[in-house]
């Protein structure tokens, strides 16, 4: 690589801003995600791919249960330009029916926006969202929504933060009242005000920033108010700790921002910190040591298969990050499973503006990789380098159901047709050590709908699921002989994933806790990752 390549190399990198928003249903995710679009301009969803001079997807069935309920089944790929940064937004499935997609888009992002409902606080799938983040130490912006609506007391959320997700939090501003008396936020570095004067058409609800000394401010602020905001300021100061970016990139500070979505009021803030602080692509750790996004090798790796939508052609698309080199199209590149190369002549750029003329991409960036079902979630695309990604692990599923073929006679077609879905990701699947029937385990109840009617319009298996007595799965992980002598003595709790790793399938929680007691040198893991 040339110096001046290997310099816009390092720009490229150093500008790029890769995140996803992390939120319970009905927080407000997608206002959000609008209202940051709003700020940036191009915006390209990847479930409106459409690649130059193709047709319009033709509509299956999976996306009947997409349109029926009234949810993406997919997850897109926003991009916008802001404050001089290229940010690429993963979005996650907003619906409570979230499946592992939801997880490994995770795994695919530098930092994370966590948004909380001010009325509400932290809810289940915050919670479960966070865990995830917590796997990588993903750094976390946290920002309080719907603050022109009747809130909790605010020192009480940034209490059941740092106590419930055991993360130190900074505020970056503090509200200044809320619901009808919401009069805006006051920067703790600074003590700049931002003065909240919501738009009925939805726009930008912002004035100031305005020094504390402004008359404007003093109009519009009752005095009894400012005296309050300026005693919970001094809480808020004594009990919290100041901004560190340091502590924010190792995961264990959060930035908190106060605003409204819906009122396009503190995204401009949201933004600007995300700009200064949020973290440009990161090293990747792969087995053969740490990939660094300026390396001049193309390399990245498979985070989400999606079918292509049309049942009779197995097409796929391979949602690539990119971690290292500067990516263009036409390339060869390698992948690593197969040892094979594969020419990535038609991917799809989410990224540009015009998806026509784009042709190159940099770490960070998406991409989009048409393929016949070669490349499945955790393979490696390099430009030569035999490289194995770590950190894009499975789940431990939340619901397990027995499958019903209803003609038994097609168990090896079934056989096939679960080896095939579960490579794209749709479901994990358990082979019982005792028994015919497969188990498929997912995180959400969506991932059985789409399994059950891909299934069926595509593989012509038409099936039925039955509850299973397990709660949950765990990985069986210990010394070879140690793993041994417990499958030998718990084989009838036992199944084996699709590689054959074995999996402890637990009936419920004192099951879970008794075997771990019982097994101390086995560990039962709730993540896996494949060699
Ligand atoms: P989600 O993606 O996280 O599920 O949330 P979404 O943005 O769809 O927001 C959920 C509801 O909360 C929506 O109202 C939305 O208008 C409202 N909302 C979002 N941000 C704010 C805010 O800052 N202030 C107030 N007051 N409301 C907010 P809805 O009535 O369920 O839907 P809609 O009919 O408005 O679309």
């Amino acid at each position: 690589m040339s110096q001046p390549d290997a310099v816009r190399l390092a720009d490229e990198v150093a500008r790029r801003r890769t995140f996803a928003i992390i939120s319970h249903p009905d927080a407000g995710k997608t206002t959000l995600t609008e209202k940051l679009l709003l700020f940036g301009g191009a915006i390209h969803l990847a479930g409106e791919v459409k690649a130059k001079g193709e047709r319009r997807r033709a509509r299956s069935d999976w996306m009947a249960i997409e349109q029926k309920r009234g949810i993406s089944v997919t997850t897109s790929v926003m991009t916008f330009d802001y404050g001089g940064c290229t940010f690429n937004l993963l979005d996650t499935p907003g619906h409570e029916d979230f499946s592992e997609d939801t997880y490994r888009t995770l795994t695919a992002v530098d930092s994370a926006v966590m948004v909380l409902d001010a009325a509400k606080g932290i809810e289940p799938q915050t919670l479960k969202l966070f865990e995830v983040c917590r796997l990588r130490d993903v750094p976390i912006m946290t920002f309080i929504n719907k603050m022109d609506r009747e809130a909790r007391d605010p020192l009480e959320i940034m209490d059941e933060i740092e106590s419930r997700l055991a993360l130190d939090v900074a505020p970056v501003n503090w509200p200044i009242g809320m619901g009808a008396a919401f009069r805006g936020v006051r920067r703790l570095d600074d003590g700049t005000t931002l003065l909240f004067s919501p738009r009925e058409d939805g726009g930008i609800g912002e004035e100031g920033p305005l020094v504390p000394t402004s008359n404007s401010l003093k109009d519009r602020v009752p005095e009894r108010l400012m005296a309050e905001t300026e005693e919970q300021l001094e809480l808020v100061r004594a009990a919290t700790k100041p901004f560190d970016e340091a502590g924010y990139r190792e995961g264990h500070l959060s930035p908190v921002y106060f605003g409204s979505a819906l009122r396009t009021f503190g995204i401009r803030a949201l933004l600007d910190g995300l700009v200064a602080h949020a973290p440009p692509p990161r090293p990747q750790d792969a087995q053969e040591g740490e990939v660094m996004p300026t390396d001049p090798s193309v390399a990245g790796f498979i985070f989400k298969v999606q079918a292509n939508m049309d049942p009779k052609h197995r097409d796929r698309v391979a949602f690539m990050r990119l971690c290292s080199g500067k990516f263009e199209r036409g390339m060869k590149l390698k992948m690593v499973r197969h040892a094979k190369p594969l020419a990535v002549s038609n991917p799809i750029f989410f990224f540009a503006q015009d998806r026509e003329i784009a042709d190159v991409a940099f770490p960070g960036d998406i991409i989009g990789v048409p393929n016949h079902g070669q490349l499945r979630v955790g393979d490696a695309l390099t430009e030569g380098l035999d490289l194995h990604f770590k950190g894009i692990p499975n789940f431990a599923p939340e619901i397990l159901m027995r499958l019903r073929l209803g003609d038994p006679m097609r168990a090896k077609h079934l056989k096939k047709a679960l080896e095939d879905l579960a490579e794209e990701g749709v479901t994990q699947v358990f082979r019982p050590n005792i028994g015919a029937e497969w188990i498929v385990g997912v995180v959400g109840q969506l991932q059985l709908d789409v399994l059950k009617t891909r299934l069926e319009a595509e593989y012509n298996l038409p099936i039925d699921f039955e509850g299973a007595p397990y709660i949950t799965a765990r990985w069986a992980v210990a010394e070879p002989k140690e793993l041994g002598r417990f499958v030998e003595a718990k084989r009838a709790s036992l199944a084996t994933d699709r590689d054959g790793h074995p999996v402890y399938l637990a009936r419920n929680a004192w099951d879970l806790n008794r075997v771990q007691e019982d097994y101390p040198k086995v560990r039962f893991e709730k993540t896996f990752e494949r060699a």
